[in-house]
């Protein structure tokens, strides 16, 4: 078993695409083991995404994760980190494969509906910085 975070963005809160996400999660497999909405502060977005600091996109990103509403979730499965990011197709979604969420709902590079962690250690990470024990059955 192997836990993962994962995002509803900005965007994908906007575009009520809730229930689309969590729904593709649970029917591959993954079980929601904490979820809350919430709105990032422009502070708590660089935190979150404080390894690509120097990257150029970083202050646009931060101002888009911090633009409105996220569902935040850790979900719980064999090969979890993998199958979230199966799920959510490649980064930017001209790139991503058909069917994936992406590809399916993204509009661009950026606003691109999900995030799913990369690793375990970043998964570990990223739960950590949104839940406490207590928020996560
Ligand atoms: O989210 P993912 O792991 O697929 O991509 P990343 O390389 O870790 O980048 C984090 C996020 O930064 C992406 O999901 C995009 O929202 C944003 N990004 C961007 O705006 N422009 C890029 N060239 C690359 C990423
Ligand atoms: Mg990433």
């Amino acid at each position: 078993m192997e836990r993962t975070l994962s995002i509803v963005k900005p965007d994908g809160v906007r575009k009520n695409l809730i229930g689309d996400v969590i729904g593709r999660f649970e029917k591959n497999g993954l079980k929601v083991v904490g979820v809350k909405m919430t709105s990032l502060t422009r502070q708590q977005a660089e935190g979150f995404y404080a390894v690509h600091r120097a990257r150029p996109f970083f202050g646009s990103l931060t101002e888009f994760m911090s633009s409105g509403p996220v569902v935040l979730m850790a979900l719980e499965g064999d090969g979890a980190i993998k199958k979230v990011r199966d799920l959510m197709g490649a980064t930017d979604p001209k790139k991503a494969a058909p069917g994936t969420i992406r590809a399916d709902h993204a509009d661009s590079i950026e606003s691109n509906v999900v995030h799913g962690s990369d690793a375990p250690e970043t998964a570990a990470f990223e739960i950590g910085y949104f839940f406490n024990a207590l928020e996560l059955l």
